[in-house]
């Protein structure tokens, strides 16, 4: 019987091929999922991620709120026409500090993943407070209340905390002014902001919202919407693909 002929065992006998069957795709998969247990992470680490300050943080929140999802996306796909749309594509580390992540799955409205730094805060206030003032065809629905809620800051440091359970690199002292943060990333030129400024080098205090008297939710979300898609600086990576 040559090699060949063996191979009748598993043709003609429905048992053994499914044995086989199981066998051959245990390799498989103990090929592709073993060596995922030696990594510490999936995800590559990328220069200029940082988590959210807890002012982004609330405003993340009142985005998930508001239902924000349902209508708008946050994933640049690789494609032509969303990277001449929205910009570069996302990366995994750009949600990997999103508990849960927006990616979202409707577009009713524009991506969002990039829009950081698109508009003006003064553009998304009044884009926010009455959306047809600045785009008279749009069917987003307003969100004038946001200008007069004070933001809650009373559950922003457990927040912070539960971050830090799923991974999210907080120190221990971000998370213990994680209120004080909020007051100090809205209002410069006060002590707070000197001490969220030690805490967050780099990242940007002032009124967001056009109020200076009191931080509202309305700071809170514009000032996350500014940070959208902006923490990787992508000329980095740009100028290395057209130096090749
Ligand atoms: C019913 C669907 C819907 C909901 C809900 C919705 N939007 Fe929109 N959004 C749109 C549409 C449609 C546009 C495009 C027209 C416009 O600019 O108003 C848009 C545009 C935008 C833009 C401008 C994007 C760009 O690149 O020009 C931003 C920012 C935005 N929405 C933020 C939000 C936020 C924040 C929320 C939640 C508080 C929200 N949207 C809720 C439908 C929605």
């Amino acid at each position: 019987m040559s090699l060949w002929n063996k191979h009748q065992v598993f043709e003609k006998n429905s048992f053994v091929l499914l044995v086989g069957i199981l066998v051959m795709v245990a390799i498989g998969g103990l090929v592709e999922i073993a060596p995922l247990f030696y990594l510490k992470s999936t995800i590559e680490k990328t220069e200029g991620m940082r988590p959210y300050t807890p002012l982004e943080l609330a405003g993340r929140d009142i985005y998930i709120r508001e239902g924000c999802y349902l209508c708008h996306s946050q994933m640049v796909r690789p494609m032509r026409d969303e990277m001449e749309r929205y910009g570069h594509f996302s990366l995994a580390a750009e949600s990997m500090y999103d508990h849960p992540f927006q990616w979202g799955s409707k577009r009713t409205g524009p991506d969002l993943a990039r829009v950081g730094g698109k508009y003006s805060d003064e553009w998304h206030v009044e884009h926010l407070q009455d959306p047809r003032s600045l785009v008279p065809a749009s069917i987003m629905p307003g969100y004038p209340f946001l200008s007069e809620n004070k933001l809650n800051t009373r559950d922003i440091q457990s927040a912070l905390s539960v971050n830090t359970i799923v991974g999210v690199p907080y120190t221990d002292e971000q998370v213990a002014n994680a209120a004080s943060d909020i007051l100090g990333q809205a209002t410069p030129d006060t002590e707070a902001a000197d001490g969220f400024e030690e805490r967050y080098p780099g990242v940007a205090i002032r009124d967001f919202d056009g109020n200076p008297k009191v931080v509202t939710e309305m700071d809170a979300l514009v000032a996350y919407l500014q940070v959208l898609g902006t923490m990787v600086d992508f000329s980095i990576y740009d100028d290395k693909a057209n130096a090749r």
